[in-house]
């Protein structure tokens, strides 16, 4: 565990946002989509930000993820104001402390779970002795160890979906960031996928932000923030 990850655990507070604002230029002018949105965010918690489409909801999450820059406002991840660092800076903070998962998981279709799952350890230089050990304990996390080496499309719906959470998983993320991850899923595996998360976050280190239009599932977390036309509100919950 190194300084920073202390420091961080130390007051509690994983993210923190301060009136950050995001427009998009449409052409004729710009187009406000996020409005002074403030977001504190715990080690450990698991959130939802539930509002209508076209809320702004996605966008939020791509910013907290650093792979879109906000028109103004500060970002803390970590204790890291992030939005100081330079592109390549960020890419390097994506990759080993944020994890991904999104409705349709995009996996590497030909390749199996293991495959999957050193991809982004590849990426984010973990030595090749340490990556058997990861991958293995993030897929047993999701209870698909029996799967390690099936190809991805041979798989059905909820097994990859849990292969996405391990993906998001192998690198010890301070936070996990989901779009909709029980969009395409019965309300069984939804609940699947929900379970992995509440467990992952119980443990504390990691964080859980999830979009979610579905009130069960967001019911399920800690906290609810509802997002409406690019403001977000006080927690329901
Ligand atoms: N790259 C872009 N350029 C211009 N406008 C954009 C861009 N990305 C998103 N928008 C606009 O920003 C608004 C918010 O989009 P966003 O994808 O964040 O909504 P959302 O709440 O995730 O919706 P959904 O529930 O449908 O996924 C929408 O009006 C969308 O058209
Ligand atoms: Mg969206």
């Amino acid at each position: 565990m190194n300084s920073f990850r202390l420091t961080s655990q130390g007051n509690g507070i994983l993210i923190k946002v301060v009136d950050l604002v995001k427009n998009f230029s449409n052409g004729q002018g710009e187009i406000p989509v996020l409005r002074k949105v403030n977001l504190q965010i715990h080690r450990g918690e698991m959130v939802a930000i539930t509002g209508p489409s076209g809320s702004g909801k996605s966008t939020l999450l791509y910013i907290l993820g650093l792979l879109l820059p906000p028109t103004r406002g500060d970002y803390w991840l970590g204790g890291e104001n992030v939005l100081n660092l330079d592109r390549s800076a960020q890419a390097a903070f994506r990759r080993r402390r944020v994890g991904f998962v999104f409705q349709s998981c995009d996996l590497l279709e030909n390749s199996n779970v293991y495959e999957n799952l050193e991809f982004p350890l590849i990426y984010a230089g973990v030595n090749p002795r340490e990556r058997p050990a990861r991958i293995i304990a993030a897929i047993e996390r999701v209870n698909l160890s029996h799967r390690l080496y099936h190809r991805a499309n041979h798989l059905s719906g909820g097994e990859r979906q849990r292969v996405a959470v391990a993906r998001a998983l192998v690198n010890h993320p301070d936070v996990i960031l989901a779009d909709e991850p029980t969009g395409q899923l019965d309300r069984r595996h939804g609940h699947l996928i929900m379970d992995h998360f509440q467990e992952i976050s119980a443990e504390g280190d990691t964080s859980v932000v999830l979009v979610t239009h579905d009130p069960e599932m967001a019911s399920r977390c800690t906290r609810i923030y509802p997002l409406r036309d690019g403001i977000l509100y006080a927690p329901e919950k």
